[in-house]
């Protein structure tokens, strides 16, 4: 669908990240873990396109007088003109939505252990998927890594969810010091082969290399996709990469936006563009 929203808040959260908070349509509520929205950040032709981001959180508010109304949040890192502009935006701004869009994540047998791989703002689509498997009384585990602590958002949130969270920076600000897939490596170690499903966002290097993890050890995995996206709804094909099947001579390419974002690490190509 798509509708006009009012932002109610837009803060700045850490540094470049922001958090942001825009009123929705009733169906909006509808929205699961791992969609997101496209948003036309600006009201002029420029930028042209709208741009796509995940749903960190849904909710609603009921006031005195009976009367319910949606909201919902995102999280997001100034890295160019169109998160520049949203930036900008104040409260009581309005902007353009169309949403909520594609295949979120898949929950899985209840009982299996749930490690969250976050990486960075990649940890926007994990929050509301944590909040699911939680009240389906999955145990259910957070890795979020980044480069220093700056980059590790919410983790007080997933915390108030009875997660247990794992951190891990490069520059060593917050948690172990490297990369957050060691911390990962170690937990599985000590499952000692029990099932387990993973469900990971983040910049690609980490999502090869928890695919991998995956792929080593036999275990579900899904991973949630930040291709750059033109329409947003299977129409331009533009934000199309490479499934398990594609080579030079057979071509198989999945839509990022209209099949995924989330999809079986197994079901991708991990070559240079995945
Ligand atoms: C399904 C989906 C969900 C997303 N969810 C979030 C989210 O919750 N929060 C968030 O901050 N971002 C999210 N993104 C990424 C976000 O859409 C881009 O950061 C945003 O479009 C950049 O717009 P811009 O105009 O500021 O940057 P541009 O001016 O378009 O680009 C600036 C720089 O950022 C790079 N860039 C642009 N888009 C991407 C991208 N998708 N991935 C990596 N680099 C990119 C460009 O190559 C360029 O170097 C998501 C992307 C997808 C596809
Ligand atoms: S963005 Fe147009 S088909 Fe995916």
């Amino acid at each position: 669908m798509e509708f006009n929203s009012t932002i109610l808040s837009n803060v700045e959260m850490s540094p470049n990240y922001w958090r942001i908070r825009l009123t929705a349509p009733a169906a909006f509520a509808a929205a699961t873990p791992g969609q997101f929205v496209m948003v036309r950040v600006g009201g002029s032709i420029d930028p042209l396109l709208r741009r796509p981001f995940a749903v960190y959180d849904v909710g609603s508010t009921t006031k005195a007088d009976g009367t319910t109304t949606v909201h919902f949040e995102m999280l997001y890192k100034v890295v160019g003109k169109g998160t520049t502009l949203l930036s900008r935006l104040h409260g009581g701004d309005s902007v353009d939505i169309l949403g909520p869009l594609g295949q979120g994540f898949v929950f899985g047998d209840d009982d299996e252990e749930k490690l969250l791989v976050g990486g960075g703002i990649g940890l926007a689509p994990l929050y509301l998927l944590a909040r699911e498997l939680v009240k389906r009384n999955s145990p259910v585990r957070l890795f979020a890594g980044g480069r220093s602590r700056n980059d590790l958002l919410c983790l007080d949130e997933f915390e108030r969810l009875g997660v247990d969270c794992h951190t891990a920076t490069e520059d060593g600000s917050h948690g172990a010091t490297g990369f957050v897939t060691v911390a990962l490596n170690q937990h599985l170690d000590a499952l000692a082969g029990k099932k387990a499903t993973l469900y990971a966002c983040g910049p690609d290097p980490m999502l090869r290399a928890v695919a991998k993890i995956a792929a080593d050890r036999a275990l579900p995995c899904q991973v949630s996709l930040e291709a750059a996206m033109a329409c947003g709804v299977g129409a331009c094909l533009g934000c199309v990469t490479p499934g398990k099947n594609h080579s030079a001579h057979t071509p198989d390419y999945r839509c990022v936006c209209a099949e995924g974002p989330v999809f079986e690490s197994s079901e991708l190509k991990w070559g240079a563009s995945a």
